[in-house]
């Protein structure tokens, strides 16, 4: 079987220039991967495993547990479409890779979440340009298994649609948040600060460095701020949000986004570095070793 994602076009998006792929979706071609796939599953599994106990928030680590990931080789979706249906509704579905807006919009808002089928070659553990099984699957699911996170997760689907309908400037507020929630997440807990974000859960680098380093910024979370701050999609992040709860994120984006949309039109992008003087501040950067170029 062809393992090269089919590349149908490019898009212009708020993460750069991006490839497009097949957006339908397809059978989890489990069998016919190869022992080198299962072995980099194994690999990046083992590694995060190991190491997650110490960053991860305790419903992301519940997740995996219950899931039943291991180092048996790549799951197959659909032994763990029966635990997340009983559990929240969600289903995961085969995808090429990533999907135009409106499509991956239509599956979140339908508690269907796509999943890239292929994963990265042994020589790509510590970094992609573009999502694979590993961070779809390992960084995203385990979350889906937590009612309330499940349900933010449905609402931002149906926010997309809408933010889509709005224009361009409402989609990148909106995917903003889900680059400082979904992707990059923080949460407090009683042991500090842990990593919920899929995006980090699924890097080894930027698991350590999200907690420990004292380069980024650390800020509580406040919906219009995070929907006004720009990122970065070629380093490690330079401001990370912190959230109380899951209950806050969903309470707090429950409210009809459109006058909000309206207003932060009207105004100019905070940078991805800036600390501002609203800001409840868990941690000021040092921004050592941040890039003083580029668009941030
Ligand atoms: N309340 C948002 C809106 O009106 C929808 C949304 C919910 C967006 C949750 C993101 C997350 O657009
Ligand atoms: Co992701």
């Amino acid at each position: 079987m062809d393992t090269t994602p089919r590349r149908v076009e490019h898009q212009q998006t708020d993460r750069g220039y991006v490839p497009v792929y097949a957006t339908g979706t397809v059978e989890q071609p489990w069998a016919s991967y190869s022992s080198t796939d299962h072995e980099v599953w194994d690999t990046l599994y083992r590694r995060q495993k190991a190491l997650l106990p110490a960053y991860a928030c305790k419903e992301f680590l519940e997740g995996v547990e219950r899931f039943g990931f291991g180092e048996g080789g790549i799951p197959r979706f659909d032994d763990l479409n029966e635990v997340l249906g009983k559990a929240t509704g969600w289903k995961i579905v085969a995808v090429e890779g990533l999907l135009p807006d409106e499509v991956f919009f239509d599956h979140l808002a339908n508690r269907r979440f796509p999943v890239s089928w292929w994963i990265r070659k042994p020589d790509q553990l510590d970094y992609l340009s573009e999502p694979d099984l590993f961070h779809d699957l390992f960084g995203h699911v385990p979350l889906l298994l937590n009612p309330v996170f499940a349900d933010y997760m449905q609402a931002y689907g149906k926010g997309g649609m809408k933010a889509h309908a709005i224009g361009p400037e409402a989609l990148m507020n909106l995917t903003r948040l889900y680059w400082y929630t979904v992707e990059f997440g923080l949460i407090r807990t009683d042991e500090g600060l842990r990593i919920y974000g899929a995006g980090i859960v699924s890097s080894k680098g930027e698991s350590i460095y999200s907690i420990d380093s004292t380069a980024p910024n650390r800020i509580g979370f406040n919906l219009e701020r995070v929907m006004n701050t720009k990122y970065r999609i070629d380093t490690f992040q330079q401001t990370y949000f912190v959230i109380d709860d899951f209950e806050q994120l969903f309470d707090a984006t429950g409210p009809d986004f459109t006058p909000i949309y309206a207003k932060l039109a009207t105004g100019e992008a905070t940078s991805a570095a800036e600390v501002l003087d609203t800001d409840k501040v868990y941690q000021r950067g040092t921004r050592e070793g941040f890039a003083t170029s580029g668009d941030n």
